[in-house]
């Protein structure tokens, strides 16, 4: 499994930097990501700015001196003339501030937001958020997908050991810049057996869809990871579920699923702050697709450099009994 990339550094991709909610009109934010500030601009509405707050006309930054003042951009009142500062190509959807952020090549996208419209959806009308920082990379935390292994052993009840052999084959659909995942979970509940259809897709490193569908309780999962430093992730997730019948079960209900997946998704946080990157590791047929899935995350990260200290051993070594 050799991968000419470097997963542990940062990828490029759309990564959600700030909630529309949070920036009112006029208002300048400083923002830290990626080891570095960003500053985010709102002049309208519809009108908004990223933008590298460190830039030429200025050795460094004080957040507080930046203001908008008649929609123009201000630094110590003194109006900045916009065109010297480097935007960043951002998306605003759905009440979400995306940035594009690729190290080498920062202003021209190499592949567009991915389709959100699951955020606008009347299919999951109940939603709500959770948010975690993370020591740890975005590539670990959207790897556990097809870490197929794991979930009989780390996800009971949820999935008991006995049940995780029901876990079918992850199949993996690789299109252009997005990455599509199928697979189902038979439980079995005394006599009653149920299936839950999984169907998640990737685009990019920042952003994962996960849909699971069926059996008593279906829910989604829009996850969007972004960098804070190269071992720290701020991570959102935005939890939605179908309607119920009655109110107080509508409600009852998606609070029970929700605690369940963000209890679930605490025993995970404790792995990935553990985990170190094995390039090659020891898999059995049991396992995902794990190469497939580094394959093609690997096209979102710069190329390795020499002096890369990353653990390229198995995790388990071989050595002969003399
Ligand atoms: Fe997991």
């Amino acid at each position: 499994m050799m991968i000419d990339a470097d997963l542990t550094d940062y990828p490029a991709s759309w990564f959600r930097i700030a909630f529309s909610a949070d920036i009112a009109v006029g208002d300048v934010k400083i923002v830290h990501f990626f080891e570095r500030d960003f500053m985010i601009c709102r002049f309208g509405l519809s009108e908004l700015a990223v933008i590298n707050p460190y830039n030429s006309q200025m050795e460094r930054h004080l957040g507080h001196r930046w203001k908008i003042v008649n929609n123009q951009l201000c630094y110590l009142n003194k109006v900045v003339n916009k065109d010297g500062l480097t935007c960043y190509p951002l998306q605003e959807v759905y009440g979400i501030v995306f940035i594009y952020f690729d190290m080498e090549n920062p202003l021209i996208p190499r592949f567009s937001l991915p389709d959100l419209t699951i955020l606008d959806s009347t299919i999951w009308p109940n939603r709500s958020r959770f948010r975690k920082t993370i020591a740890t990379t975005v590539f670990d935390i959207h790897e556990n997908a097809v870490d197929r292994a794991h979930f009989g052993i780390l996800h009971p009840p949820a999935f008991s050991n006995r049940q995780a052999y029901f876990i079918s084959q992850i199949k993996l659909t690789e299109l252009s810049d997005k990455l599509l995942l199928h697979s189902h979970i038979n439980v079995a509940i005394g006599p009653i057996k149920l299936r839950y259809d999984v169907n998640a897709n990737y685009a990019g490193a920042g952003i994962g869809i996960v849909v699971v569908e069926g059996g008593l309780f279906s829910h989604s999962i829009v996850v969007l990871t972004t960098p804070i430093t190269r071992k720290r992730v701020d991570i959102e997730y935005i939890f939605q579920t179908k309607k119920f019948p009655f109110p107080l079960l509508n409600r009852l209900l998606h609070a029970g699923i929700k605690y369940t997946v963000a209890t679930e998704i605490d025993k995970d946080v404790s792995i990935w702050e553990a985990k170190r990157f094995v390039e090659q590791p020891i898999l059995s047929d049991f396992d995902g697709p794990i190469a497939k899935f580094r394959k093609f995350f690997s096209k979102f990260y710069p190329k390795k450099t020499i002096g890369d200290l990353r653990d390229t051993a198995p995790c388990i070594a071989s050595h002969e009994i003399p």
